[in-house]
């Protein structure tokens, strides 16, 4: 729904698409993956820790009106803005430490398309739920789970809840231990989970990323509990039909 460092959305065709019809976003940023995904059909859940991050979603879901959105100022460049909604639109690493901004054309034009997003899109938001609060504070259901947390080390640092306050092993069980699809994301090097490269970024200056990839298929992995009990009360039955007709 708006710009954000680090969101998703150049990307997120690339991801595995979901398998239930509700997505929860425990890292919730910009919610890049929730909003590809008909939003409008499903439920989504967003968790984001970052106070002023949620409160954006707090008054897209619950206040904003299409009216409200539509009467937004533009941004002028060179005009100041103490606005946090306006500054992640500079979408650069560190804005929450910014407490004022000066609107750059990019900023300007980042902005004017958000509002455009907002207007076209509010109504397919209204139906989400947003908590504030550690991504733990999820509810434990089944579904998809696009966890997309500050990547570990140096690129996770742009963050007000940044990588250095993350324990990634308990990440690591954590996310393993969610009941439904499991698509996690990270950057190159990260090793609590055994990632798999998705695809390559060609960044500024000819640098070039690898956006890593771990994923677990929720009705794969139900297919495959519900093969080995078939296949637990086939070997069962065998066991009592020999029992109820034992060899001679
Ligand atoms: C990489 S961004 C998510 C980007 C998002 N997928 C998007 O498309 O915009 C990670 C987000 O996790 C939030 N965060 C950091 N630590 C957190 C925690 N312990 N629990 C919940 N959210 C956290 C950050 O504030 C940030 O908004």
């Amino acid at each position: 729904m708006f710009y954000y460092y680090g969101r998703k959305k150049q990307i997120v065709r690339y991801y595995p698409s979901p398998n239930y019809n509700t997505i929860i976003e425990p890292f919730a940023g910009a919610a890049a993956y929730s909003f590809h995904h008909n939003a409008s059909e499903r439920r989504v859940i967003l968790v984001e820790k970052d106070q002023k991050v949620a409160n954006i979603w707090k008054w897209l879901i619950h206040d904003a009106t299409l009216r409200d959105v539509q009467s937004l100022p533009d941004l002028q460049p060179g005009e100041r803005s103490t606005e946090f909604l306006h500054i992640i639109h500079a979408a650069t690493k560190m804005a929450f430490a910014f407490k004022r901004i000066k609107v750059t054309p990019v900023l300007a034009r980042n902005w004017e398309i958000s509002k455009r997003v907002f207007a076209k899109h509010l109504h397919e938001v209204k139906h989400w739920e947003i908590i504030c609060g550690d991504y733990t504070a999820s509810p434990d259901i089944e579904a998809t789970w696009f966890i997309d947390p500050p990547y570990q080390g140096e690129s996770g640092m742009g963050y007000r809840h940044s990588s250095a306050q993350l324990d990634y092993s308990q990440l690591a069980k954590w996310a393993l231990s969610r009941k439904g699809d499991i698509i996690c994301c990270e950057g190159e090097g990260a090793n609590y989970l055994p990632f798999v490269p998705l695809l390559e970024l060609k960044g500024i200056a000819g640098k070039t990323s690898k956006e890593m990839l771990f994923y677990r298929s929720g009705t794969r992995r139900r297919q495959l509990q519900l093969f080995e009990m078939q296949a637990q009360q086939g070997a069962a039955l065998d066991g009592d039909s020999a029992a109820l007709h034992p060899r001679q």
